[in-house]
């Protein structure tokens, strides 16, 4: 996989994370980057630290949880050692409702975990509230431009 290529990885029950991670990678293709994007469920776990530009896009569900198909994939990043993402570097987007007492709860989480396991944050995150379009263009514009 070359170095510089971008993977953006969403977590998402009714699609808003999903539109998101497309845009990304238009953006980003428009910028003469590469740019993938999968949904969680999708990749092979054993992956996961190959991906050296991480972009995670993730919304929270019921009472503060992972989105069903973010469950296992977190479940597998929380089980890896300290140290065994060095290679990464990351940043998250994470949607959520403010009306909810855990407000972008999986988010943080997923910042968290990838910190936890050395990865390196290279933009902060963003929590977006249900009127998300504004920010996540901007964290989109944003953190393009530490991969450019
Ligand atoms: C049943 C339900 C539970 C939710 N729980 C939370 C929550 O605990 N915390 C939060 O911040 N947002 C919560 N949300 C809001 C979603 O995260 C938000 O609508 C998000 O944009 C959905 O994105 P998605 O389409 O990618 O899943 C909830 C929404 C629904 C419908």
């Amino acid at each position: 996989m070359s170095d510089n290529k971008i993977t953006v990885l969403y977590g998402t029950e009714t699609g808003n994370s999903e539109l998101i991670a497309m845009d990304i990678c238009s953006a980003g293709e428009e910028l003469g980057l590469e740019c993938e994007n999968f949904g969680m469920e999708e990749i092979e776990h054993d992956d996961f630290a190959s991906f050296n530009n991480l972009l995670i896009v993730c919304s929270t569900w019921g009472d503060g949880e992972q989105p069903d198909n973010a469950v296992e994939l977190y479940e597998f990043v929380e089980g890896l050692g300290d140290g065994d993402l060095s290679d990464t570097k990351f940043s998250v987007l994470a949607l959520g409702d403010t009306a909810f007492d855990l407000f972008c709860e999986a988010g943080i989480q997923w910042d968290n975990v990838l910190e936890e396991k050395g990865a390196s944050r290279v933009h902060d995150r963003v929590d977006c509230d249900v009127d998300y379009e504004d920010d996540a263009e901007e964290w989109i514009e944003s953190v393009l431009k530490v991969f450019s």
